[in-house]
């Protein structure tokens, strides 16, 4: 707990300040967050009917409810389901309109904030660093994985070199780890980046745990020295560093960026509907206040436009796009903006099924996979899609466990089962690039 105990008379005076630190520092304290969710519900509607779905967006609006599924009031249509997390003020109301309405609803969670707090435990019994060193089975904040990335960089030199591309809209390095044995042949590369939205914390954890499979796995595993031997790995772990930063501090719901506004007070843009492909279109809000809001222009977010710099510039070996969301259980190809199949589609197709195979083999957790706008919903300026038209051949966005029962707040319990499956997954996608598909 370096944090903890700064030695010195003056200590009396420090001690508030220092408390109020701990609070923020570590969202495993007991009044997480200052009890923000408390008495706040998340609840699972489906609207059967046209009309339905028009009066659940009208209350959505009108009760600035923070949408979990779909990411945007555009996108809830008849017959699909939406979670919504509705505040302590505004849940009574809602019920209201529910039982008035007849329509169909569920409540996932009674209370948010007791299930954010059985979710991570208490920082007691909470070892950030296991006995043998990390920790991959918690969920780390910015500087722990800023500090963890570091540190491979030192002492796994052969195998990592870890760069910045770029700063955030706040001032931070954007970090990534090139992996990959070093080889002076030409060799092809994956970009994997997670966190674009920085309340899905189950994917920077991913980003972790495959860094950490493949050093410790690269010498006994034959698939995985072939795909270190091969290829080479560029992962961000953290790409929405602020937004990340911001949902351990403030708001564990938080979205977006954190880029301000000129004409608005809200803050932040979708980094995943700012990429310079149908931009501001379909699924997208032009609207600063909303959750998907696609930027003033694109590219407009720092961190948007440096991992677009690095991929323009090495497109021509990088030949794939990984990109770690939640939750849904689902692996998505192009396109999100339209609903038309990509050429080459056969070949994307049966890597994808393959994939979501694999990963079933583990547990038997399920995953629908296709096309992001017929299996998820139709997004424009998303960075999957740009990834494609930009030259990437192979690009897929996955969205993690689980289907809305824990949502954002996957228990750190199921890290470890969520990133095992899921590495088998990605493991499989990879060694179909290797393979004789284009
Ligand atoms: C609930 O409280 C928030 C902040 O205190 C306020 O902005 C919002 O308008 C309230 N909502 C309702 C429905 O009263
Ligand atoms: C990673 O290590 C190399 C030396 O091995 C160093 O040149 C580089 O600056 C380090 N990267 C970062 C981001 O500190
Ligand atoms: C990929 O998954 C399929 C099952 O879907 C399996 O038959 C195949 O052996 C896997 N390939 C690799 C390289 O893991
Ligand atoms: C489709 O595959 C052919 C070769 O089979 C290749 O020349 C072409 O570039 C591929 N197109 C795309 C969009 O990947
Ligand atoms: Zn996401």
């Amino acid at each position: 707990m370096k944090f903890l105990g700064k030695p010195s008379s003056r200590r009396a005076a420090f001690l508030p300040l220092c408390l109020l630190f701990l609070k923020i520092l570590h969202p495993g304290h007991s009044h997480l967050y200052s009890s923000r969710y408390a008495g706040d519900k998340v609840i699972r509607l489906i609207p059967n009917t046209e009309e339905e779905a028009y009066a659940l967006k009208k209350i959505y609006q009108q009760l600035k409810v923070d949408l979990w599924q779909p990411s945007s009031i555009s996108q809830v249509s008849e017959g699909t389901v939406t979670d919504v997390h509705i505040p302590h003020n505004g849940s009574r109301a809602l019920l209201a309109f529910l039982q008035e309405t007849n329509i169909q609803y569920k409540i996932l969670m009674e209370d948010l904030q007791k299930v954010l707090e059985k979710g991570s435990s208490l920082p007691t019994q909470r070892s950030r660093r296991s006995v043998s060193g990390y920790n991959y089975e918690v969920y780390h904040s910015l500087e722990e994985i800023q500090n963890w990335m570091h540190h491979l960089n030192k002492t796994h030199s052969g195998l990592i070199h870890m760069f910045s591309i770029g700063k955030s809209y706040e001032g931070r390095s954007l970090f990534v780890l090139k992996l990959g044995r070093r080889s002076r042949a030409y060799k092809r590369a994956v970009w994997i980046d997670c966190g674009i939205h920085a309340r899905e914390w189950i994917g920077p954890a991913f980003c972790q745990w495959f860094v950490k499979e493949a050093l410790l796995t690269y010498r006994s595993d034959p698939t995985m020295r072939k795909m270190l031997n091969h290829l080479y790995f560029y992962i961000m772990p953290v790409f929405n560093v602020d937004g990340y930063h911001f949902s351990w501090t403030n708001d564990r719901f938080w979205r977006k960026t954190r880029s301000r506004n000129s004409r608005f007070r809200c803050r932040g843009v979708d980094a995943n509907r700012n990429w310079r492909v149908k931009w501001c279109d379909e699924g997208a809000s032009m609207h600063p206040c909303d959750d998907t809001y696609c930027g003033p222009f694109p590219e407009s977010e720092p961190e948007v436009k440096a991992v677009a710099n690095f991929l323009r510039k090495h497109k021509k070996h990088i030949r794939a796009y990984l990109s770690f969301h939640a939750y849904a259980q689902m692996l998505l190809y192009p396109y999100s903006y339209k609903y038309a199949t990509i050429p080459n589609f056969s070949c994307v197709e049966s890597a994808a099924y393959k994939a979501v195979n694999a990963l079933q083999s583990v547990y038997g957790v399920q995953y629908r996979y296709g096309p992001a706008s017929s299996t998820l919903y139709v997004s424009s300026g998303s960075s999957m899609d740009w990834a494609y038209k930009n030259g990437i051949p192979y690009t897929f966005a996955f969205e993690l466990r689980d289907t809305g029962h824990f949502g954002f707040l996957l228990p750190e319990m199921l890290i470890k089962p969520t990133c095992t499956e899921t590495m088998l997954a990605v493991k499989n996608i990879t060694m179909h690039l290797l393979k004789k598909c284009p």
